[in-house]
């Protein structure tokens, strides 16, 4: 019984993504990045997972939105109200084909199978008020808990079964702040319940799990690191990509199966490009900013050239010691020196073959490239713009969006800033678009370099940040 319901929600782990705003801007383009490269037709058309839902359910989900929202979709047309329903969860359309979700895989029979795009598709600003899908981009948007508690409603007032699936997300939280998610806890109960060769195995129990939430990297840096994720645990690889489809119904043969496809995911994600800023950039200034970057940043986050085409001369790769980065450590302390072991036996590093850290101790400065388009910052998202990064005792208690514009001047979500968390704000849905740095695991503390930068100092190292 246990068994069941665990590998019910894992599946859930794997859960959809971002927001989609049509523009025809030409600024920027993810065309390069989606071009059908097979491992991007992979991850859009095969459903590695069964569905969580489908079309009928989705197209209902507004019927239980609170007013004036639910009104707002009643009048609107199919095609605007399927565009309101994306955008309220944080999904987009294609950039191949705005018809059809970026994060979900969407059969002939209208069956819903969530992709890793759910996370790690989301959207980015197009220089013109707008924003476009960005394949590859940290959905920062995604309402995972909001959907799926949405979607329950909406099986049970439309009469359907709720799945063991569904169930699940009420044993494992999926995420307690909107654009974040639990994602390496999934990780570690999926893979705590099989042996090295990935078969079930009844006699491991449940491993132990410390729930927090994690902003999604870019994997625009896939390419440009040997060790993966925020402790650097974990060695590139293929198989390595596979681990996010550890769901009951796939069993070990299924990996092995899929592993030629998971060969070409990988080159995808090895082609995949950061965006160029969109908006207008002060040179000079942002020269400036270069040189008190190198004196400060560099050690640790490297060098790059002038803005052309992968511009990084060298990146160090530096994992600096939690005592020294200060910034929140529950992820690093989450994920325990036993979880990594076991990944590290498995058939996901070749037995071993591959070289894995049982006990990093910090967390790896990430490449800058794309850095303008990856807010929020720091590893659980806690920061909202790159100003505030480099202003450290200025960044905000409780945070939440406003709309969805950019902010060029401070980089990242335009805000609204609190002490506390506003007492009009009492429904879960609502608390989700908050994020209050005062939760566990959500601290913004820490990182606290850039206050070796002079006030003019700090405004040339953001212009020359646009710049990566
Ligand atoms: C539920 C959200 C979610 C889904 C779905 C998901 N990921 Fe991730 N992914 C994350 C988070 C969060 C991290 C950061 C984890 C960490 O650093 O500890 C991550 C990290 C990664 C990394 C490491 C990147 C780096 O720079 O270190 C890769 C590669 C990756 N994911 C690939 C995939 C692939 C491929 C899929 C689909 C098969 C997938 N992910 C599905 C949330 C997700
Ligand atoms: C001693 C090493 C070190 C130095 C020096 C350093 N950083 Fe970092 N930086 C890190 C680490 C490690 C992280 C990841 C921390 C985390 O996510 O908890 C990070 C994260 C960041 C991030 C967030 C990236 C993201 O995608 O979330 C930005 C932006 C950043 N640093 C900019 C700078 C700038 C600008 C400077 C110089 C003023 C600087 N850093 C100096 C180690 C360093």
């Amino acid at each position: 019984m246990r068994g069941r319901w665990i590998t019910g929600l894992i599946s859930l782990a794997i859960l959809p993504g971002g927001i989609a705003f049509s523009t025809a801007a030409e600024p920027i383009s993810a065309k390069k990045t989606a071009a059908a490269h097979p491992g991007y037709l992979h991850l859009t058309s095969k459903a590695y997972v069964p569905p969580d839902f489908d079309t009928e359910t989705f197209d209902h989900l507004w019927q239980n939105w609170p007013e004036p929202d639910r009104s707002v979709a009643e009048k609107a047309s199919p095609a605007e109200r399927r565009r309101i329903t994306l955008a309220r969860y944080g999904l987009s359309g294609r950039p191949d084909n705005p018809q059809q979700p970026l994060q979900y895989v969407v059969s002939d029979k209208g069956q819903w199978s969530v992709n890793c795009f759910s996370c790690h598709g989301g959207t980015v600003p197009d220089g013109q008020g707008g924003s476009i899908p960005w394949p590859g981009a940290p959905n920062s948007r995604l309402a995972l808990q909001t959907l799926v508690d949405d979607v329950i409603q909406t099986k049970a007032s439309l009469g359907r079964a709720i799945s063991l699936k569904d169930l699940g997300s009420s044993v494992i939280p999926l995420g307690t702040t909107d654009g974040t998610t639990n994602a390496v806890m999934f990780g570690v109960v999926l893979l705590g319940i099989r042996n090295q060769e990935l078969a079930f195995d009844r006699s491991r129990g449940l491993p132990e799990m410390t729930h927090h939430d994690m902003d999604a990297p870019p994997w625009w840096h896939f390419k440009r690191k040997k060790m993966l994720y925020i402790d650097g645990f974990a060695a590139k690889g293929h198989r390595g990509l596979m681990q996010f489809m550890l769901v009951r119904e796939n069993g070990p043969e299924r990996f092995r199966q899929w592993e030629p496809e998971f060969r070409e995911v990988y080159d995808y994600l090895m082609s995949i490009e950061a965006p160029k800023y969109p908006y207008p950039i002060d040179r000079d200034l942002a020269a400036a900013g270069q040189k008190a970057y190198n004196r400060i940043c560099a050690e640790c986050h490297g060098t790059y050239g002038s803005a052309s085409e992968n511009s990084v001369v060298d990146y160090p790769e530096r994992l600096v010691a939690i005592d020294e980065i200060k910034t929140d450590r529950v992820r690093l302390d989450a994920l325990q020196p036993q979880h990594r072991r076991h990944y590290g036996e498995s058939w996901f590093t070749e037995y071993g073959k591959l070289p894995n850290l049982d006990d990093p101790g910090g967390y790896v400065a990430p490449p800058l490239d794309g850095v303008w388009a990856s807010a929020p910052y720091l590893h659980n998202g806690s920061v909202p713009t790159l100003w505030h990064v480099l202003h450290p005792a200025e960044r905000p208690v409780v945070w939440r969006r406003e709309g969805n514009a950019f902010d060029p001047e401070r980089v990242g979500p335009r805000i609204a800033t609190f002490d506390e968390l506003p007492a009009s704000v009492t429904e879960a849905w609502l608390r989700r678009q908050h994020f209050d740095t005062r939760a566990f695991g959500k601290s913004a503390a820490g990182h606290n370099f850039p206050d070796q930068l002079s006030a003019d100092e700090k405004r040339a190292v953001l212009e020359y940040l646009k710049t990566l």
